[in-house]
């Protein structure tokens, strides 16, 4: 898909996404504070009534009713109204009307600096700035008092009511957002997949093209009279087609050795191997191309206990695949050093090159099947991106490890372990 269309797709969902979820919390707030609303109505009514009741209770013990208590001062409060009967009637009262939470309360004047009388928890604030509270003017006609009440658990018990909903729709909304995260990071995953496996297409039809046609042009020259008639030019066409069917036929190995790992049919011939000796094979069928061109090789083998479980065809192409990297990815004149060194578990081969190194972003990635680092037009080196692929899955096959630094412009180092024993532990 075109990459045009997929934002545009992607912005449009993540919009619809982002519309539904603040929608389902726009509604949710919405039902939530209908609730309280209901709530402290229902609060409200319960407190006037407490305080009828205190009225009539009052009254029975006043001659005058109300107007005894005009001119009553804090401390009168105190002594006027019983605190246990004020309790037991607003317990009584939330009963009535079904709200079965803790609550404090208590008498406070309307400038709200102080509770006067009443039971509060650890700070009487929550109470003094509580919306739950009704006059007292019917007791007090001239001083203004009031009867507040404060719920600790009030949000807890509203969400609580909201149940199945409230959690259900939050559980709903996450279970949708990571699925929704999980698909585009997979849709980007298969993108980027299918790019490469395209590049990886385009660098083989490339590498194919070369030798077949070389292969062609030296068959159509053989072709020739002139030719034929000089067996040194049909010997030397003969060694070019040689070459190029071998070029052809090593490309080939590589792609299906890459289709083999993909299958995960992979099977090692495990063998006590000298990893030394491997080194030196690999050294040798690079030597004479080391020795035809400004290109140097140090060999540092200081290990002393060089023998590995290991399948010896496979570490030698790892070995050759690093130092081929090695020499690929230098610009100037190549200086390859490879170094081997034991601990106590196996072997460490290092291939160290002065190339032009790799970026952060990309050093996470290299490893990663047909994975190559863009380089524009610059460096025009041909590869499929799998020689790495191909080190890591089998190094891994052979419980052991590959490790890189780099560092752009200076070189690369690659690092790979392999234990005496693969065994898995
Ligand atoms: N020694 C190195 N120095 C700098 N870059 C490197 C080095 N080794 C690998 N790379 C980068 O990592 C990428 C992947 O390397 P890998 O060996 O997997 O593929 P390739 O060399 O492009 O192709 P292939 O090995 O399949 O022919 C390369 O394209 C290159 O950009
Ligand atoms: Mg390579």
């Amino acid at each position: 898909m075109n990459r045009r269309i997929i934002i545009l797709v992607l912005v449009i969902t993540s919009l619809a996404l982002g519309g539904i979820i603040f929608s389902q919390f726009f509604w949710m707030n919405k039902s939530y504070h209908l609730r309280r609303e209901q709530f402290e109505n229902k609060v409200r009514i319960a407190l006037k009534s407490t305080v009828n009741q205190l009225m009539e209770h009052n009254r029975a013990d006043m001659h005058s009713g109300c107007q005894s208590f005009c001119c009553l001062s804090d401390t009168n409060i105190q002594q006027t109204i019983h605190p246990d009967l004020l309790d037991s009637l607003i317990r009584h009262e939330l009963d009535y009307y079904q709200i079965p939470l803790e609550y404090e309360y208590g008498v406070f004047n309307c400038a709200r600096d102080s509770v006067i009388m009443g039971k509060t928890g650890s700070t009487e604030e929550n109470l003094l700035q509580s919306p739950l509270f009704t006059p007292l003017s019917c007791l007090w006609k001239r001083n203004c008092y009031n009867l507040g009440i404060y719920f600790p658990g009030q949000q807890n018990y509203l969400l609580g009511q909201m149940g199945v909903w409230f959690f259900g729709s939050i559980f709903l909304i996450l279970i949708l957002v990571s699925g929704y995260f999980l698909t585009i990071f997979m849709i980007m995953r298969q993108k980027k997949l299918s790019e490469m496996k395209t590049d990886f297409m385009n660098n083989m039809t490339h590498e194919f093209k070369t030798p077949i046609s070389t292969i062609s042009a030296s068959c159509e020259l053989l072709t020739q009279e002139a030719i034929t008639s000089n067996p040194e030019k049909v010997k030397k066409y003969a060694r070019i087609i040689f070459d190029e069917n071998n070029r052809l036929k090593g490309q080939v190995d590589r792609a299906l050795q890459a289709a083999l790992l993909d299958q995960q049919t992979l099977s090692l011939n495990l063998e006590p191997t000298d990893a030394h000796e491997a080194v030196n094979e690999v050294i040798t069928n690079y030597g004479v191309h080391f020795r035809k061109s400004h290109k140097t090789l140090f060999v540092n083998l200081n290990a002393e206990k060089t023998i590995i479980h290991a399948d010896r065809h496979h570490l030698i192409n790892i070995i050759a695949n690093l130092i081929e990297n090695g020499i690929k990815y230098t610009e100037g004149e190549p200086k390859i050093t490879v170094t081997t060194w034991n601990d106590d578990s196996g072997i460490f081969i290092s291939v160290e090159d002065n190339g032009i190194g790799i970026s952060k972003e990309n050093l996470r990635q290299i490893f990663s099947r047909f994975y190559r680092v863009s380089t524009g037009n610059v460096h025009n080196v041909k590869g499929f991106g799998l020689g790495l692929y191909y080190v890591k899955t089998l190094v891994d096959a052979m419980n052991g490890s590959v490790s890189v630094q780099s560092e752009q412009k200076k070189g690369s180092t690659f690092t790979i372990f392999l234990p005496f024993s693969c065994e898995k532990q």
